[in-house]
């Protein structure tokens, strides 16, 4: 059987850098505790030319340099996203038109932070049936446009970037098992109940439902405990134990979140990536810019176990092993 293998990857942050220290000017917070509830030092926020799809194209061309592999060559682009510019059309058909993908098909996937993790398990499907497909799949986000800037409980959580990966299909390695979960019945702890605009009158019109809520507690809770067991359903399914894996790329949400995961898996730390402290939580995007910085700084070598973790709204989760 086929399997989906990486062929290359790529990322775009967006040039503007927002720090703690400016965090203090906005709403009533300090350095010291966001760095210590949450591990964020800095974040990126989209400015001009830096509209979601035009991340999503930037980590996309750059994933497509590494991979040698042309945008007309691409049957199928996947955008994992909860903040696409408009309704319709998707993010997706945008960046296919940006980088002139002209043979794919295009479509965006939400499944919150979890995005990516779907797009993943949904390619390796594809490419199990066929297996020369080509597929460039990207978790891409503006959060900053749906914060609310005043409240201090959201918005020293989030921020704004692009990662993306091509796949098509290997015999030897790839992706080898995936868990996959969600509970809608707890969407109330984590939602934005209206739909994106690029109109800038429209998102001051409905404000409250424009941002993104959360009950931060109950979500870290929830978040620990449900990565913790998806990680360990996969693990048994595999009879493999954690110590097999060589890179733990969880999706970055908080550095706490990561601390505890780790310490309840009983993993080694220096296995687990981390640049929470660089992006803040990118959601969908978070593990693809994590998975594209591990993969330039070498951190992965061929035959490696990978291991992924995401959780999100919906509720959303899953875990998902690779061999590299
Ligand atoms: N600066 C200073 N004080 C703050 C801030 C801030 N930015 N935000 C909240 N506080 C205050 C609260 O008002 C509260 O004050 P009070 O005791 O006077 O009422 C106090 O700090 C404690 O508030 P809590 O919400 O209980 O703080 P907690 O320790 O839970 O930390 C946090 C909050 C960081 C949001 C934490 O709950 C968390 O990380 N939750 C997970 C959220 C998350 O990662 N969501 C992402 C989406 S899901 C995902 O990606 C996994």
């Amino acid at each position: 059987m086929h399997r989906a293998v990486v062929l290359g990857t790529g990322s775009c942050l967006p040039r503007r850098v927002l720090t703690n220290d400016d965090l203090e000017q906005m709403v009533d917070t300090s350095d010291e505790w966001i760095t210590a509830r949450t591990g964020i030092r800095t974040r990126r926020i989209a400015g001009d030319g830096e509209q979601n799809y035009q991340l999503a194209s930037r980590a996309a061309e750059k994933a497509l340099e590494a991979a040698g592999v042309s945008a007309e060559e691409i049957d199928l682009l996947v955008v994992a996203t909860l903040t696409p510019h408009m309704m319709m059309p998707s993010c997706a058909c945008f960046v296919q038109a940006e980088i002139g993908a002209k043979n794919a098909f295009a479509f965006d996937l939400n499944a919150a932070c979890s995005g990516f993790l779907y797009g993943l398990d949904m390619a390796g499907k594809y490419i199990a049936a066929t297996p020369e497909m080509k597929i460039l799949l990207i978790g891409s986000e503006t959060l900053s446009a749906r914060m609310n800037w005043e409240d201090r409980n959201t918005c020293i959580l989030f921020g704004d970037g692009a990662g993306a990966c091509v796949l098509t299909g290997a015999k030897q390695r790839g992706i080898v098992d995936c868990c996959l979960y969600s509970d809608g019945s707890l969407w109330k702890l984590l939602y934005m109940d209206s739909p994106a605009s690029r109109n800038p009158d429209l998102l001051i019109e409905e404000r409250n439902g424009c941002f993104l809520q959360m009950t931060g507690r109950d979500v870290f809770k929830h978040a620990v405990r449900a990565m913790e067991n998806a990680v360990v359903d996969l693990l048994n399914r595999q009879q493999i134990s954690i110590n097999d894996i060589s890179l733990i790329i969880p999706h970055q949400a908080n550095i706490r979140i990561l601390s505890k995961l780790t310490e309840r898996l009983g993993a080694d730390q220096e296995k687990v990536f981390i640049n929470v402290d660089k992006y803040g939580n990118t959601s969908a995007a978070s593990i693809p810019i994590a998975l594209d910085e591990a993969n330039r700084q070498k951190r992965l070598k061929q035959g490696d176990l990978v291991l992924f973790c995401s959780f999100g709204g919906g509720f959303t989760w899953g875990s998902m092993l690779m061999q590299w």
